[in-house]
């Protein structure tokens, strides 16, 4: 079957009046790029037959930029900014006849995947519809468009904020304005759309009713995907949006690699791009990987096993030691007396448990050492990371918020969980009696020297010491609050 052609409508004629700059909205820098870079990047991976930008506010230099850096696009200009709408009809002359699927995206939205464009583009061919309004879930809906439904459910209207009632106001399903069309059967109905709203615009979010009262069959498609299907309208989105996509690759898990791993264990951690990621998936591998209790290794007398727990060859649960499952141990891990190896751990090949340590929702994936008296709670250690004697990786914020994360030095990411441990790189190692705060990430091959506190993020390849040197004089105390001595006197 001959695949129906595609068109491809950019809209970039807006100054973004938001950003407070005279540089046009779709030239502001995203990852050293032009946002509209980014948007023709992921545009063409669909492979259209037609791209055309509309450009208006600073069209010169929009256009310049796009020629020099892209081929095959054409430019309509609007010359007044007289709404959305009013923009895509810009294209008519160009594609006016064009006979296929139009799709209508955003220079400002350059965080919309291919994936998202390519799910609109299937749902409206398979659907034989005329508009496909995608739609998505945002907690704060503030300045979208929203989505009316009723009772049932289906579609009813897209609301600008302006024209919303209060009670409106409070959907948080709203429009992306990201649109497929069926060309030629839209231009008439887009010339019909009236500018008789609050802010005397074209919307280009009326053409779902124009359409239907037009007898067109029409659809709103939701997905997820929030605030990235969304166009950027402020300079702190911006920089939100900047972390976002930076992020993904110095998160990208450098930290924890996947070689010398079993299968299911390298593919869990390749397909997870942070180590936040792996500890999330880690119950539901757990879950996947065991059933009851089976005992490849040796457990000893005096040993106690609850619930599902796995013993690999070659591995020896000591006497007095406590497994309360879910729990994998893997081949050659060793669990010294009175250690507490407690639900939603998996220890990896080789690894050791000193006495009395108590290790809970833990993932240390190979010949990791967690020493006597330790504690690890929500935590993911890499290959070989060591822990000392005495160690605690605190794992539980005192106060009602969800813990912060940051794998790259840049601003902490919600977590969204109350307990986090800690996140330790591949040969990564804490020495004895330290502590780190929830939450807290050391880079591979870093290590922390013995008694330190710490939070946060720890780069890579660093040696972090702490030396505190306590004097005793006769009749006074001396102690070390903060890196600060204080002297009392007796
Ligand atoms: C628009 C939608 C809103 C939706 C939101 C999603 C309308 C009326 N509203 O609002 O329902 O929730 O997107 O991000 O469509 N542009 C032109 N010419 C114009 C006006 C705008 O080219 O005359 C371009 C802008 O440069 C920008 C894009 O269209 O790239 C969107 O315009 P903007 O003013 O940012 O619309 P929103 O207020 O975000
Ligand atoms: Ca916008």
């Amino acid at each position: 079957m001959k695949s129906t052609p595609l068109a491809v409508i950019i809209l970039a004629a807006g100054k973004g009046t938001r950003m407070k700059s005279d540089l046009p909205k779709v030239l502001h820098p995203l990852n050293g790029k032009p946002m509209v870079a980014q948007v023709l990047a992921t545009v063409q991976k669909l492979s259209p037959a037609r791209v055309v930008v509309i450009t208006g506010y600073g069209a010169d230099d929009v256009e310049a930029y796009i020629s020099k850096s892209f081929k095959n696009v054409r430019f309509a200009r609007q010359v007044e900014q007289l709404g959305t709408a009013h923009a895509v009809l810009q294209a008519k002359k160009l594609l006016g006849t064009f006979a296929g699927t139009v799709l209508v995206v955003y220079g400002d939205a350059p965080l919309v995947t291919p994936e998202a464009l390519q799910t609109l583009i299937s749902n409206h061919r398979q659907g034989g519809h005329t508009v496909t309004e995608l739609t998505t879930t945002v907690s704060n809906p503030t300045g979208f468009g929203r989505i009316l439904r009723d009772k049932k459910g289906a579609y009813v209207q897209t609301m600008e904020e302006k024209d919303a009632t209060h009670a409106q106001r409070k959907i948080t399903e709203v429009s992306t304005c990201l649109y497929s069309f069926t060309s030629p059967a839209i231009w008439p109905l887009l010339a019909k759309i009236d500018n008789n709203n609050a802010k005397a615009e074209y919307y280009l979010t009326r053409i779902m009713s124009v359409a239907a009262q037009a007898g067109r069959k029409v659809n709103a498609l939701t997905i997820e995907g929030g605030l990235e299907l969304l166009g950027i309208n402020s300079p702190e989105e911006l920089a939100a949006a900047e972390q976002r996509l930076t992020a993904p690759q110095s998160e990208g898990n450098t930290f924890i690699s996947a070689e010398g791993l079993p299968d299911d264990l390298a593919k869990l951690i390749r397909s997870s791009k942070t180590p936040l990621e792996m500890l999330n998936a880690l119950p539901a591998f757990l879950k996947k990987k065991l059933k009851g209790q089976t005992i490849h290794g040796t457990v000893e007398k005096g040993a106690v096993l609850h619930g599902d727990v796995y013993v690999g060859k070659g591995s020896t649960v000591h006497s007095g030691a406590v497994v309360e499952g879910p729990v994998y141990i893997a081949e050659d891990v060793t669990i010294r007396p009175h250690a507490n190896i407690r639900h939603g751990t998996y220890l990896g090949k080789g690894c050791v448990i000193g006495h009395s340590a108590d290790v809970k929702n833990t993932l240390a994936v190979k010949g990791c050492k967690i020493q006597d008296g330790t504690f690890s709670g929500d935590s993911v250690l890499g290959h070989n990371a060591r822990v000392g004697s005495g160690v605690i990786l605190a794992n539980r914020k005192f106060n009602q918020s969800s813990i912060g994360v940051s794998f790259n030095g840049k601003k902490p990411v919600d977590s969204k969980r109350d307990f986090l441990g800690c996140f330790m790189g591949d040969d990564s190692r804490i020495g004895a009696n330290a502590i780190t705060s929830p939450g807290t990430v050391i880079g591979q091959h870093t290590w922390v020297g013995s008694g330190a506190v710490i939070s946060g993020y720890v780069a890579p390849d660093q040696l972090v010491t702490v030396k505190q040197e306590l004097e005793y004089k006769s009749k006074q105390r001396i102690s070390l609050k903060a890196g600060k001595a204080i002297t009392y006197d007796l």
